[in-house]
């Protein structure tokens, strides 16, 4: 999940966040290399249904999701946005192996060293499987895509990463992923459903504090990569959830009135006590929401995959014909 961005980006979207009224940092530099093995160790946890969940989709329903990705027996390319670890994903891909499916699958990742790193254990751990890393841009990726002569393309944007974006950047992304489909292939999404608020609460705030870490790497990057002198023990994380709109949030407070100075920036930042920093949107769905995104973005849904307690969908689209 490491990302490489230029440092530049990274100051510039620092600047900008510290500087608004409401102060924010990205969620997209949460994976630096420390950042990713947190998340490891994140979707390790019991807390964190939402990896559990979606693995149980996947082991249960292998059969069904095979089914209509063949869509009638034709080959076809999956491709990855964003593979990470590639754990839940393997469970698919060995079942589609095993049954000899004549398929080829591509991770996308910003990151070329989680990209070659996935690639190199899926060669080991499927020997027959046929994979090939991409490492850019989603898009660019999708549109230049070779399909070595294979009919369909199948997009998975899988473990709730569709989460992290706000309404506009959602529905924008969707508005893309469209635009670089042809109409028979397919995207599957996985999407966090919205459940009992605690339940929800406890997976971004865990007694072992692994959530906190993560959510405060964030300043430990800023002082390595920026050169600011945050004292990371006098911030605190801390999760809000408005059941309503389904909108889980990470925040970084200030414990007191205190500053910090960012040497690549040459400023220094004020913050008051209990003043907070918006650093993530986890956001949660309901099968209409699901429906409304699909609907106003030009998708249809072919099928719906629920795990037993219905905490998490993955959903297939095909284009709306
Ligand atoms: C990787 C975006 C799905 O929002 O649940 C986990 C990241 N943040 N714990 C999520 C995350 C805090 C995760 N996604």
């Amino acid at each position: 999940m490491e990302q490489i961005i230029a440092l530049d980006e990274f100051a510039r979207d620092t600047l900008k966040g510290l500087s608004s009224e409401n102060k924010y940092l990205l969620s997209k530099y949460f994976y630096d290399k420390k950042g990713s093995e947190i998340f490891q160790d994140i979707m390790r946890m019991p807390e964190y249904y939402l990896t559990d969940c979606e693995m149980e989709i996947f082991q249960t329903q292998k059969e069904q999701i095979l089914s209509e990705f063949k869509n009638g027996g034709a080959h076809f390319d999956i491709l990855e946005l964003g593979a990470g670890d590639g754990l839940k994903t393997k469970v698919l891909l060995s079942h589609f192996v095993n049954q000899q499916i004549d398929f080829t699958y591509s991770p996308i990742d910003i990151s070329v060293s989680a990209v070659t790193n996935l690639v190199e254990g899926l060669r080991y751990d499927i020997p027959g499987l046929q994979v090939n890393g991409l490492s850019g841009d989603y898009f660019k990726m999708l549109g230049s895509f070779n399909n070595n002569g294979n009919p369909r393309k199948i997009a998975l944007f899988l473990g709730s990463n569709i989460g992290n974006f706000n309404d506009a950047q959602t529905l924008d992304f969707l508005l893309k992923l469209k635009k670089s489909l042809s109409i028979s292939d397919q995207v599957f999404i996985g999407f966090d459903l919205k459940k009992e608020e605690n339940i929800i609460l406890k997976a971004y705030n865990d007694k072992a504090g692994h959530t906190a870490d993560f959510n405060l790497n964030l300043l430990v990057r800023i002082n390595r990569e920026l050169g600011a002198d945050f004292n990371i023990d006098d911030f605190y994380h801390r999760e809000f959830y408005d059941s309503s709109s389904g909108k889980a949030e990470s925040f970084l407070i200030s414990k007191i009135p205190q500053e910090v100075h960012i040497k690549m920036l040459d400023k220094t930042f004020s913050f008051r006590k209990d003043e907070k920093i918006y650093t993530e949107m986890s956001q949660k769905y309901d099968l209409q929401m699901i429906e409304n995104l699909a609907n106003k973005t030009g998708f249809q849904i072919v099928r719906n995959y629920v795990d037993k307690r219905q905490y998490f969908m993955n959903s297939l689209w095909k284009l709306k014909s």
